[in-house]
């Protein structure tokens, strides 16, 4: 990778299918025998919460291979305050371009147009070897309690309007 042979910018709403279809390719068996994160977007992108100004693609060639999207949420503090503050993906890059620091720069793009629009954290489970490069630490070093993530039962329903993919359990995937 050199920083001249990609572009980021907004993603479109005509590309939204092939955006699902770039994450569901990015996902596939990665963290359980198929995955759920291309319906997630798809349902996300409909949310009040959703953050338009930062709903990011990465395109190289003409062709799109990576993306990250942001929702706005809140920290209840204990004192009965509230603070703005955003959660973050799915972030996914093109199963062929992975480890070659597209992700990496994604990120980091939009991190800073995130802070341009004032948001001063990011919260969101992920995979610390990639995100520590990027100056994340856990939430519980600052005090901050997580909670479940809701059921995705729809998924299989909408996966089934994508071309067939095998389903495998892999070695690193965290849910059944
Ligand atoms: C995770 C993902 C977005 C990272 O993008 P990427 O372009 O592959 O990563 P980069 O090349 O920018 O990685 C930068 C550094 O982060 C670390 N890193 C990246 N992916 C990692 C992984 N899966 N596990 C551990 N460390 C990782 C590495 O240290 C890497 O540097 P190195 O390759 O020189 O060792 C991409 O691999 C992907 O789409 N994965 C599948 C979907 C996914 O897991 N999304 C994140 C959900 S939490």
């Amino acid at each position: 990778m050199n920083s001249n042979d990609y572009a980021i910018r907004l993603e479109r709403k005509d590309e939204y299918r092939e955006v699902e279809n770039l994450v569901r390719e990015s996902f596939w068996n990665v963290y359980r025998p198929r995955c759920s994160e291309h319906y997630v977007i798809h349902v996300l992108r409909e949310d009040p919460a959703f953050v338009k100004e930062l709903d990011f693609v990465m395109e190289k060639n003409g062709k799109l291979i990576g993306q990250n999207i942001f929702m706005k949420t809140i920290i209840e503090v204990d004192d009965g305050r509230t603070i703005n503050v955003l959660t973050m993906g799915p972030i996914g890059i093109a199963p062929e371009l992975k480890r070659q620091g597209y992700g990496k720069a994604i990120l980091d793009y939009s991190l800073e147009k995130a802070t341009d629009m004032g948001f001063g954290a990011v919260l969101f489970e992920g995979n610390f070897g990639f995100y520590g490069h990027s100056g994340f630490d856990y939430a519980s070093k600052f005090g901050i309690r997580y909670h479940d993530l809701p059921e995705d039962a729809d998924v299989e329903e909408f996966d089934k309007n994508f071309r067939p993919k095998e389903k495998l359990k892999l070695p690193g995937q965290i849910f059944e």
